[in-house]
């Protein structure tokens, strides 16, 4: 049993700029220790610097040094039974003869003990020797000195990071900076972040990086770039971290200037080989490809008339001999028409890949996201995990939050991931656990496991927000162990970034909890999918754009009606995707839970859940509930102030200021959009009474003039009002007919890319405050060039005394493209949100 010393606050933590993640390797307070012994020695048994073994022993060494104080030498031979040895099962035999008491180890798992005189870490290979010493110091660093002796191995070999880099330095969905692998088309010089990332994921078992964008350039392999390639594998491997590379499918043509990319053009596969031979000569442990193709505009073998298979097989037996691996997307579909009530998106992937069960090469894994259709805020389980029973596959997760708020907004992941990692997918009436079936173990499959789109940055955070760091780390830990239970590794991962205060534990732990839920309600729910932009920015709310286009990420709203008809018996038939008992579930309007209505059945707004409540009801109060909740983040926030640095509370104090406001602007633009579109009213008669607000349009303007905001939904009563010119300032006043007394004054208004315009807002003569729109600087959200859902953005000056009959008066001064744009005001009695 793990026993937690018992810890005093350390008061105020120095100054961190996120950089060393959750290895902090912070002290233990003083005293918290006490009985601890200190090991002889730490013997790392491989005395080679590159090598995990060696790398074990230099963490291990700082790690007692920094959080217990100690200074332990490292040694590389001879046995010692009261040394802290780390090194693999093979090399402790050779060293101090048998080992007793430990089970077989599979591949990367390792053996750790801390029973008797000294601390035994033992890996399977080098890399599970590494992973041990991660484990045992995470311990340290908790303050967990339990007598423990266990095996461990992780749940799949698979378990790799994605990375979406692109070579010009820019990342694909990135909200951490600029890339720390490439720019200006090649392999950047000073590769120590690379290292630090490598050590990051070594730290959680995760073992490989693809590191340039799914949508691939194919300059990514020529020799110049391979051999920086090789640079980058150079300083992972000391991590028993992998390099992987993502493909483009028509590079023998674009690159090679061949005729053709038919993959089973013989030509087209000696070039393939040839590139492949010339990678593994600079990489000899290159972990393999990842290959996206015939989607979304990328080049595939359908050009030639060739399955995907055929492409997939091309890449495996070229790297075959190597011990490569392929990883194979299924992110594969087609544009649809909407007026074809059974053309469907979410069946793509079973229409492509069934067929093909069996055809693929032994070491080709099927790499298929969560969710049929794009890491929605709630999806069901992709149907694909039960339709490949003869090939490998692995789960494919965003880390990064491309729907999900970008990092500007606090989402906890794994809550929505266990969703579909712990589904019963009943294939052939059995249990069938997709945590099984990536494993391989429900399928019998050699190979399998786990991806994750991370997009880490330059920025110090990594992910462009200190807080998002909880679901790299949950990422990994539940890549090794998918039972483990998801609000304790995120304890975990608060120790060991913030420390032992209680009330900080407590905190964050209630607002992540809590964050995916929030989130969930106010951006989509009944299983709708999220309802932002989905044709610009992926970020603010935006319904309308997922419906009449060919995404087919549709809604099918209208005034009466709303939801995909899924069923076979009257849509699509993607429910007859999944096996018998899911498929009879979900075709079942009755059986098929609330929160996936939407996804399965197009219904009435006035059809009742089983909860009892109307649809549009639900809506409505739903957003309010979550827009209610990021309220609270901010709040726990604030009440750990003094017990987090400043710097990262101040970070964080940024990104929940932003989202409490955005929550708002959420709820009342889906609110209201729907509102619009059905005419049927608030039963609690919230949406479109604002009694505290007063629209800027309405206000005295002087330089300012009305703005029709588009989407409409995006500004309260569809109207902003921006400066008459981008040069000159404008005034907008408004006397204030509220009782006298204290309030909260709430301004929303436009940050747009492209400038930084100055608001200040005065009662009377009074300055209230004043602002700057630097959103872009600041919050890591993909900006926008409009005013829209993207843009729209609060700011609230709290606590101000106001007399009935006080003059109100903000002065915009614009900045280059953007016009000082405001939206409205509130006057926010105590309690009350709006
Ligand atoms: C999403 C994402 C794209 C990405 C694609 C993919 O559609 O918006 O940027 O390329 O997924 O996973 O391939």
């Amino acid at each position: 049993m793990r026993s937690l010393l018992l810890l005093v606050s350390l008061g105020f933590a120095a100054a961190d700029n996120g950089l060393a993640g959750w290895l902090r390797y912070a002290p233990l307070p003083s005293g918290s220790h006490s009985h601890y012994t200190r090991p002889s020695s730490i013997l790392a048994l491989n005395s080679t610097t590159s090598s995990p073994v060696y790398v074990a022993g230099q963490e291990l060494q700082s790690g007692f040094k920094n959080i217990l104080g100690d200074n332990i030498e490292i040694q590389h031979g001879g046995c010692q039974p009261s040394a802290v040895v780390v090194g693999t099962v093979a090399q402790y035999k050779d060293v101090c003869g048998g080992v007793e008491g430990i089970p077989e180890l599979a591949e990367d798992g390792f053996w750790l003990s801390t029973k008797g005189k000294g601390v035994q870490i033992l890996g399977q290979n080098d890399r599970g020797a590494l992973y041990g010493a991660f484990e045992y110091i995470s311990m340290l660093a908790q303050g967990n000195s339990s007598q423990v002796a266990y095996a461990t191995n992780p749940s799949a070999p698979v378990r790799w990071v994605n990375q979406w880099d692109n070579m010009d330095g820019s990342i694909e969905r990135g909200y951490g900076g600029a890339s720390i692998f490439f720019a200006n088309g090649t392999i950047v010089k000073d590769l120590s972040r690379a290292a630090q990332y490598a050590r990051l994921l070594a730290s959680i078992g995760l073992n490989a990086v693809v590191v340039n964008n799914v949508n691939a350039n194919a300059t990514t392999l020529t020799s110049e770039n391979i051999e920086g390639l090789g640079k980058i594998a150079d300083v992972f491997r000391p991590y028993g971290v992998q390099l992987g590379i993502s493909l483009n499918f028509a590079s023998p043509q674009t690159l090679g200037g061949l005729p053709t990319f038919d993959p089973l053009n013989s030509s087209v596969i000696a070039w393939w080989q040839n590139v492949t031979d010339e990678i593994y000569q600079r990489i000899p442990d290159m972990a393999g490809y990842l290959v996206k193709a015939d989607s979304e505009g990328e080049p595939g073998p359908a050009t030639y008339n060739r399955t995907l298979a055929d492409a997939a097989n091309l890449f495996a037996k070229a790297v075959k001999n190597y011990g490569g691996i392929v990883m194979f997307r299924a992110f594969v579909y087609n544009q649809l028409d909407e007026s074809d009530w059974k053309a469907d998106r979410a069946k793509a992937a079973v229409q492509f890949f069934g067929p093909l069960d069996g055809k693929f090469d032994s070491n080709v894994v099927v790499q298929i996201k969560y969710g049929p259709i794009d890491f929605q805020v709630r999806e069901p389980t992709s149907p694909l995990f039960a339709n490949l029973l003869n090939t490998n596959t692995a789960m494919e997760l965003e880390v990064t939050q491309e729907y999900l708020g970008q990092q500007s907004h606090l989402l906890y992941l794994p809550p929505l991931w266990k969703t579909v990692l712990d589904f019963d997918l009943r294939v052939d009436g059995k249990q069938s656990i997709v945590r099984d079936i990536i494993s391989g173990k429900r399928f019998d499959r050699p190979l399998g496991g786990w991806a994750a789109v991370v997009n880490v940055g330059t920025n110090t955070t990594w992910l462009g927000s200190h807080l998002a760091m909880s679901n790299l780390y949950a990422y990994g830990r539940l890549a090794w162990n998918p039972t483990n239970n998801v609000e304790s590794i995120l304890q975990d991962w608060i120790r060991l970034t913030f420390g032992f205060d209680l009330s900080v534990i407590n905190g964050i732990t209630k607002m992540s909890m809590d964050s995916w839920p929030a989130y969930e309600s106010y951006s989509g729910n009944l299983g709708i999918q999220t309802l932002t932009d989905i044709l610009y920015t992926h970020f603010g709310p935006n319904p309308a754009s997922q419906d009449n286009n060919g995404w087919g990420q549709w809604t099918r709203a209208d005034h009466l009606s709303v939801g995909m008809d899924r069923t076979v018996s009257n849509g699509t038939g993607y429910s007859g995707q999944y096996p018998a008992e899911i498929a009879a579930m979900y075709e079942n309007i009755d059986t098929t839970p609330d929160n996936l209505l939407l996804w399965f059945h197009h219904v009435n707004w006035t059809h009742h859940l089983h909860s009892g409540k109307t649809v549009i009801q639900h809506f409505y109060d739903a957003h309010y509930a979550g827009a209610e909740t990021a309220q609270t983040f901010l709040q726990t926030w604030e009440s750990l102030k003094g017990k987090i640095d400043e710097e990262r509370y101040n970070d964080v104090l940024t990104k929940l200021t932003f989202q409490s406001g955005h929550s708002i602007v959420w709820r009342d633009a889906i609110n209201d959009f729907y509102w619009n579109m059905t005419g049927i009213p608030d039963d609690a008669n919230r949406v479109g009474n604002h009694p505290w607000r007063v629209e800027a349009e309405s206000m005295t303007l002087n330089g300012y003039k009305t703005y029709n905001v588009s989407p409409f939904e995006a500004a309260s009563k569809s109207v902003a009002i921006v400066t008459s010119s981008n040069s000159t300032t404008g005034t907008a006043t408004t006397k204030l007919e509220y009782p006298s007394g204290t309030y909260d004054l709430a301004v929303n208004y436009y940050d747009l890319y492209g400038g930084k315009s100055h608001w200040k807002v005065y009662l009377g003569d009074r300055l209230i405050g004043k602002w700057v729109g630097n959103n872009e600087d600041v919050l890591s959200h993909t900006p926008s060039i409009y005013l829209d859902g993207h843009s729209a953005t609060r700011i609230t000056f709290r606590g101000v005394s106001v007399n009935k009959g006080d003059t109100l008066k903000i002065v915009g001064t614009p900045d280059g493209v953007e016009p000082a744009p405001l939206d409205y005001i509130s006057l926010l009695p105590p309690g009350i949100v709006d």
